[in-house]
């Protein structure tokens, strides 16, 4: 699968959110492209189906049922990457959900979910990371949104968690350039996944498939590609945010 030339050989990936959309897209970019790939989400059956094409594929996956919304899973998630390979050099935090509703119709349970889940858990992912990202000297890539950068009506609650992603990613870069660990922001917008299969809200739910109808969305691969690209630079090299959005998407 990889040449002695693949830009990763040798690095260790953990991609949290990896049994569907972006996250899957991730771990298989990332394991073309020589690393050893953590995958990391609560659904086993299809983390266990990615590990086994990646291993068919002459890669080397694990796969770690986690529910990243619960701290002891995380801690539990971290040290088995790092033990199955003896060290971490990217973390992709990318698991997260879209809970969408007008904020006066919102359910509080659906906004405490998304905080817990998009915002603390890929805190709390990355505080268990850090030791071993700054032994490395390795990168972590938070996945953010459009929505982080624009607050849409209607996306009030997903908003303010990708907004909290941004100001976190921001906070930590400075925190950790000196220790040479890297800090990467994705922030994409509209992308075809399953993100939008748990919306209960029905205008926003129809509103998100009026959208998806009426452009060409981006793929999940897409989105790999510029993970990849940020994760592949020279040590020199800090890629700091990259907002990429369909052709057809104004905002
Ligand atoms: N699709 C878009 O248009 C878009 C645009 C901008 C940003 N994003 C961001 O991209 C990221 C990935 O989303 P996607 O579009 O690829 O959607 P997706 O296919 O629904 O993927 C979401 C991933 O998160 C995991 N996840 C959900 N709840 C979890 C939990 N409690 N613990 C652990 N993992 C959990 C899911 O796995 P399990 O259900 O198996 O746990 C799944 O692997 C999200 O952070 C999203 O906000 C997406």
């Amino acid at each position: 699968m990889t040449t002695a030339n693949s830009p990763l050989t040798d690095k260790v990936a953990l991609v949290t959110g990896a049994s569907s959309g972006i996250g899957e897209a991730t771990a298989m970019v990332l394991a073309a492209a020589g690393a050893k790939v953590a995958v990391a989400a609560r659904r086993a059956d299809r983390l266990k189906a990615i590990v086994a094409r990646l291993e068919k594929a002459g890669g080397k996956a694990l796969s770690i049922e986690a529910d990243l919304a619960k701290g002891g899973d995380i801690t539990a998630m971290v040290d088995k990457a790092v033990s199955e390979w003896g060290r971490l050099d990217i973390l992709v935090n990318n698991a997260g959900v879209m809970l969408l509703a007008p904020a006066a119709e919102a359910d509080l349970d659906d906004w405490r979910h998304m905080i817990e889940l998009n915002l603390i858990g890929l805190m709390a992912t990355t505080k268990a990371a850090l030791p071993h990202l700054k032994t490395s000297k390795g990168h972590v890539v938070n996945v953010s949104s459009v929505a982080g950068r624009v607050a849409n009506p209607g996306a009030s609650g997903y908003a303010a968690t990708k907004f909290g992603v941004v100001a976190f990613s921001e906070s930590l870069r400075r925190e950790v350039y000196a220790d040479k660990v890297r800090v990467t922001v994705i922030e994409p917008g509209l992308v075809r996944t399953e993100l939008g299969d748990h919306i209960t809200n029905a205008q926003s739910k129809a509103g998100l498939e009026h959208r998806l109808a009426t452009m060409e969305a981006l793929t999940a691969e897409d989105i790999a590609n510029a993970i990849l690209y940020a994760v592949s630079q020279p040590p020199r090299v800090n890629v700091n945010e990259i907002l990429i959005r369909p052709t057809d998407q104004e905002r």
